[in-house]
């Protein structure tokens, strides 16, 4: 089940609400999000009290971004064993959730593996419980750390392949401490260098067709007071044209083994614009992301969502593929079918360096890759 807390903030400034947040109410536990999909008209939390309300946060986008998917699959694990509900069927439940970003499945995994070890070891279900939800708390920290580091590695990077500082970035979908335990991957990156003086501005994609530029990324660029400015996707082309992008950042839900970069659609093109145009194209995403199980980028299972999300304006409760016409305004005539993957596939020879917390990848070969992941595994 999920409940609605609204909050106002004081003298109607946008109140810090986390995006996630354990909490222990007399009334039992709950897993409280902040709601993605209200923003940034209104900043409500969603408090959900079992795992199926937060699969259906995942599915409308309430929760979303890769590495926040996994705290929240931790979480979610966490918050079955609990409220006493079967904790292998809500850790599937949950896994299933979203196919793409890898850090889900990874997230919950390692959640339930706690609460298994636990529970063969003392058999207490209380002990399982607190075990799933320390593992939980470990992976929101670890990220949170992890953002920091990514955020120095990629500031030094930028400078190293900017010399000039006064850079201009170009990102896309939404990269920040909505998606993080921490401030984020890419857009982490951006506040570092804003922050060090040597952001001349953020270039924010709108990210058609939910706006997670437009909704979230503008949203958190105007709370750090960035210079920011708003563009629509099929924009891009032409500030390349015109010299106005000195390298492109963006995160990642799944990296292959063979260093391709699944992201929100639309990151491909940029790829492809940025070679034609000379600039970086730098991906900043953790370990956590980086999937040696997953060969190669055709190997990606790619998410498909309802075409009612192109058809229509605002639909403020998308579902996955499969559901029916949305809430939303059409925008198309009634029946027009649609294609909306919610990511693509960069091939890692369009990416200039994938920055880890743990090191920079660059050139992006497979084997730099493994090689980075070894030395990650073995500290
Ligand atoms: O569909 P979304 O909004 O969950 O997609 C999110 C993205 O594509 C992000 O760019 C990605 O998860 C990286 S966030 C660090």
């Amino acid at each position: 089940m999920a409940d609605q807390y609204a909050h106002s903030g004081e003298d109607g400034k946008p109140t810090e609400i986390p995006a996630i947040r354990w909490d222990e109410p007399p009334e039992g536990p709950v897993l409280v999000l902040l709601d993605q999909t209200k923003l940034p008209a209104e900043e409500v939390e969603l408090v959900c009290t079992d795992a199926s309300a937060l699969v259906e946060a995942i599915r409308s986008l309430s929760v979303r971004g890769a590495p926040l998917l996994g705290i929240a699959g931790a979480y979610g694990v966490a918050l079955a064993a609990a409220r006493g509900f079967d904790v292998d069927a809500a850790a599937d439940e949950l896994a299933g959730a979203r196919p793409t970003a890898v850090n889900l499945a990874l997230g919950v995994r390692r959640a339930r593996d706690a609460y298994r070890a636990e529970l063969a070891g003392s058999g207490d279900v209380g002990r399982a419980a607190s075990a799933a939800l320390g593992a939980a708390r470990a992976l929101h920290a670890e990220d949170a750390e992890a953002s920091g580091r990514m955020a120095e590695r990629g500031l030094a990077l930028l400078d190293e392949l900017l010399p000039g500082g006064g850079h201009r970035i170009l990102t896309h979908c939404n990269t920040g401490a909505l998606v993080s335990g921490g401030e984020g991957t890419a857009f982490a990156v951006a506040l570092a260098a804003h922050r060090a003086g040597r952001l001349r501005r953020l270039w924010v994609d709108e990210t058609r067709p939910l706006l997670q530029g437009a909704r979230l990324t503008a949203y958190e660029a105007a709370r750090t007071g960035m210079a920011y400015t708003l563009l629509t996707d099929n924009a891009a082309g032409s500030l390349f044209a015109a010299g106005e992008v000195d390298a492109v950042l963006i995160g990642a839900d799944r990296i292959a083994a063979d260093g391709s970069v699944a992201n929100k659609v639309g990151s491909y093109p940029l790829a492809v614009l940025a070679r034609y145009h000379h600039v970086p194209f730098i991906v900043v995403a953790p370990l956590t992301t980086v999937d040696p199980a997953t060969p190669d980028g055709a190997s990606i299972e790619v998410e498909q969502r309802a075409g009612s999300e192109v058809t229509e304006f605002a639909v403020p409760q998308a579902s996955a593929v499969g559901g029916g016409p949305g809430s939303g305004i059409p925008v198309a005539p009634l029946g027009t079918q649609a294609y909306n993957p919610a990511f693509d596939v960069t091939p890692p020879e369009l990416v200039t360096a994938i920055v880890t917390e743990e090191g920079v990848v660059s050139p992006v070969t497979a084997e730099a890759l493994a090689a980075l992941c070894a030395k990650a595994g073995s500290s």
